[in-house]
């Protein structure tokens, strides 16, 4: 039997021998792909010293031929050393594996207390604020939003509003125009057009939207700027209630104390005519603020907002309205020089700048 323990013994010190650098492990230092080629190399071994073309699987293939006297002690010397060999190696593995996942966790972790990176919200356009907040106010009174074109005939921004060839309104309202016959609308009054031949009447409506006017920029003009247009026609509409809803509107926007003043005007779309002007959101119509003159209304006391009137009975005649029957009061007003006096900016230019330190004020 002594030439079968032998063949056993070289096969255990063979696999000593490999085995040896895994004697004192200490993973600590060694990278995770370093611990992975060491797992590698632990599964080679125990193929290798372990498997079915290994000397230990030729060794127990020995037990049938010791004498059966003997058969029994080999039997468990060859069982005993595999064991040995086979625990060593999984306590090996077992250690490489555990190190390996801690490693991953470690890895892995994240910080749940380093402070987060903000995210740059957008937000409103100060023009689109105000516009959304008058918006509200009307829709509450009953009224509907109409959206229209930019691009427009000289029908729709001149004649049908009364305007005809020639009329000297068309000069202060100079725009851009096409060669094909259209022009940028030089004011939001084509929607009360618009609006009339495709609703009929009654109607309320106001219509907020972009004009276009020949001017060049500078601190209080621009080419492009924003108007919002209010038209209401039924039977027996009086400019009772043109002073009426004006005055409701702004105090809405700007407080229950706000005061409302008509002034005599003249515009061609509406007969009678009036501009109308608001006391001051700042010092609410003293001229005085703080001691000192009130900026927005330079100490007047009330700021010019728009223009208004009873639409003019030509203008229902265009869209076929008898003016007997019906009438109307029709309003128009702009938002930058608003805007700007709400949120006191000095230039209305910046305005469309797109600059985001100027626009991120406005909330
Ligand atoms: N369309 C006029 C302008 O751009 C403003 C205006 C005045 C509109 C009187 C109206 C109105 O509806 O009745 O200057």
């Amino acid at each position: 039997m002594a030439e079968e323990i032998a063949t056993v013994e070289a096969a255990r010190d063979a696999f000593d021998r490999d085995f040896e650098k895994f004697n004192d492990l200490n993973p600590n230092g060694s990278s995770l792909a370093d611990i992975e080629a060491m797992l590698r190399e632990v599964g080679e071994i125990k193929v290798r010293h372990t498997g079915k073309k290994s000397a230990l699987a030729e060794s127990k293939k020995l037990i049938g031929k010791v004498s059966p006297e003997e058969r029994g002690e080999f039997g468990q010397f060859v069982q005993a050393i595999e064991k040995s060999i086979l625990e060593r190696i999984e306590a090996v593995e077992t250690a490489l594996n555990e190190w390996v996942s801690k490693a991953k966790i470690e890895a892995e972790r994240l910080d749940v207390t380093i402070p987060g990176r903000r995210p740059r919200t957008g937000h409103l356009h100060p023009i689109t604020i105000l516009r959304q907040k008058i918006e509200d106010i009307f829709v509450s009174m009953g009224y509907a939003i109409e959206d229209d074109r930019e691009i427009e005939t000289d029908y729709y921004n001149f004649d049908a509003l009364n305007i005809p060839e020639g009329h000297p309104a068309r000069e202060s309202q100079d725009t851009f125009y096409t060669t094909d016959g259209f022009a940028l609308r030089s004011q939001t009054s084509t929607v009360q057009i618009r609006a009339m031949e495709r609703r009929g009447v009654p109607i309320r409506i106001i219509a907020p939207g972009k004009v276009f006017r020949r001017d060049t920029p500078d601190m209080t003009h621009v080419p492009m700027f924003h108007q919002i247009e209010g038209l209401c026609v039924d039977k027996g509409i009086t400019m009772a209630h043109l002073k009426g809803t004006v005055t409701e509107w702004l105090k809405r926007l700007f407080g229950e104390d706000t005061v409302t003043r008509f002034r005599p005007s003249y515009f061609p779309f509406t007969e009678p005519s009036a501009e109308f002007d608001f006391s001051c959101f700042k010092c609410h119509g003293t001229g005085q603020f703080e001691g000192e003159r009130c900026r927005p209304c330079k100490g007047s006391g009330w700021i010019e907002l728009g223009g208004s009137g009873m639409v003019h009975p030509n203008v229902l005649r265009a869209v076929g309205i008898d003016p007997q029957e019906y009438s109307g009061f029709a309003f128009g007003f702009g938002l930058e020089r608003m805007a700007a006096l709400m949120y006191n900016i000095d230039d209305i230019r910046h305005m469309f700048e797109n600059d985001v330190r100027f626009l991120e004020q406005f909330r």
